[in-house]
């Protein structure tokens, strides 16, 4: 990212050798994916929809709109070569239309600000989840005492504070000092670790859970508990877990050297980042039944069932410390992307130093962090709309921003960037890129105008107006 030299970007990137970079640039993108989306709140999301049908239309979501979003977002970074919010406006221009497609960057901006708000209070409970379990606050619990350890940690507003306040510090500090390289090596380690250890908790949940009852809550689907809202909230699972929709990959393809194949690094990254959130639910829901909990439980699913396994398992004080130090990482690669387009505009836009720039940004973001601090305690029973503040900002940031923000990068790569600036992209490759270029014009930005109308019951109110 910032710490990778100009020679990296452009035609002499061959100086460098091309299959590290690569290999750099789908680890970065692997690590913004991969995180508290897949572990945390895949299965919880899923839980609260229902199960099989919410899956079915996650991954048809993934694939359809996530993919070619994704690609669509990291050919207009590597074509712009600047924060999201620069590209936008000067690829708005190249491309003969108009520099105001710079809102589509600074929209994520926001939406990146806002989401790390509260992604931060729950990275702070997994830190607070390493120290629990080294001191084997697990070991041999019940789910009763799993339960009440969740229940006090989350009602002591002072104590999530300091998690979060600890975490920030650690994000604000990398993305400062512009080590993501170093990070880089991380997620190497990071990703095959933590699908490791999922398989070993495979394993035990196969053994000791009510694998059927979980297998069969996750892939049979049951259409009549599904309701546009969840679909809704299943599309908006796609672009968060994938990271799209506000900037973060199109930051990163910035970085991206030219001959890198667009379309294999997407896929590259799709398919690790489904693998892991199926696999977590795989993991997660046969507990939940075994252990008579309810998968609509919330937030609080995988803080209460993992602790409950490793607390049962042989050497489960180290795998659970193994397990949330993991997460912590993986929410911590995640956290980075997160703050990239705000801290890289800032840069450049104000020509702050990447410090000062990192320090403004985070402290902001830390501020906002305590709506969804005090929604677990203090603010619980402030609900409106969705819920409570935190369960506010998660629908508006993402079931309405990322996918609003998908919408228009689809149509600004789909429709108004001409076929020769998108194809010299993609490196014209025939059917890759038709494909592409039809999931992008057509199925994207329609399937997800007509997932918000459908939600907010707009269409029926049309068709009954007119029927
Ligand atoms: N994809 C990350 C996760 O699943 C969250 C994220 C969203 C990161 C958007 C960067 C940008 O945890």
């Amino acid at each position: 990212m910032h710490s990778v030299s100009a020679a990296d970007s452009g035609k002499r990137i061959s100086l460098h050798g091309t299959w590290s970079s690569r290999m750099a640039f789908i680890l970065a993108v692997t690590g913004s994916a991969v995180g508290l989306g897949n572990i945390w709140k895949f299965p919880y999301v899923a839980g609260e929809n229902g199960g099989g049908a919410f899956v079915l239309v996650y991954l048809a979501c993934v694939f359809l709109i996530g993919m070619p979003v994704m690609m669509s977002e990291i050919l207009i970074g590597r074509r712009g070569r600047r924060n999201p919010v620069a590209t936008m406006a000067l690829l708005g221009e190249e491309e003969g239309h108009s520099r105001q497609w710079l809102w589509v960057g600074g929209m994520g901006v926001v939406a990146g600000i806002l989401i790390l708000s509260y992604y931060s209070v729950i990275a702070g409970w997994t830190l607070a989840y390493v120290v629990k379990s080294v001191g084997g606050a697990f070991s041999g619990a019940d789910a009763e005492t799993v339960g009440n350890i969740f229940g006090s940690f989350v009602g002591d507003w002072r104590l999530l504070a300091v998690c979060h306040t600890l975490f920030m510090a650690l994000t604000v500090f990398v993305v400062a000092r512009g080590v993501e390289r170093g990070l880089e090596q991380a997620v190497r380690v990071m990703v095959p670790a933590l699908l490791i250890l999922l398989l070993v908790l495979l394993g035990y949940s196969v053994t000791s859970g009510s694998f059927r009852s979980g297998v069969e809550f996750m892939f049979t689907p049951d259409f009549s508990k599904l309701t546009w809202d969840s679909v809704l909230a299943a599309m908006g699972q796609a672009f968060f877990t994938l990271s799209i929709g506000m900037g973060a990959i199109m930051a990163y393809g910035a970085y991206l050297p030219e001959e890198t194949s667009i379309t294999g690094a997407s896929a590259a990254v799709v398919t690790a980042d489904t693998s892991i959130a199926i696999l977590a639910g795989l993991v997660i829901f046969p507990l939940v039944f075994a252990n008579g909990l309810n998968p609509a439980d919330g937030p609080g699913l995988v803080f209460q069932t993992l602790p409950l396994a490793l607390g049962q398992m042989p050497g489960g004080a180290f795998f659970s410390t193994l397990f949330f130090v993991l997460l912590s990482f993986a929410a911590w690669t995640s956290a980075i992307g997160l703050m990239e387009p705000a801290v890289a505009w800032l840069v450049e836009r104000y020509q702050r130093s990447r410090a000062q720039a990192a320090m403004i940004v985070g402290t902001l973001i830390w501020a906002l962090g305590f709506g969804t601090v005090l929604s677990f305690n203090l603010l619980a029973d402030l609900t409106f709309y969705k819920g409570t503040l935190f369960d506010n900002v998660d629908h508006l940031t993402s079931n309405i921003m990322l996918p609003l923000g998908g919408v228009f990068i689809a149509v600004f790569a789909g429709w108004i960037m001409c076929r020769n600036s998108t194809a010299d992209e993609l490196g014209n490759t025939g059917t890759a890129y038709k494909v592409w270029h039809f999931l992008a014009r057509y199925v994207a930005p329609i399937g997800i105008l007509f997932v918000f109308l459908k939600a907010v019951g707009l269409l029926d109110w049309v068709a009954a107006a007119f029927g």
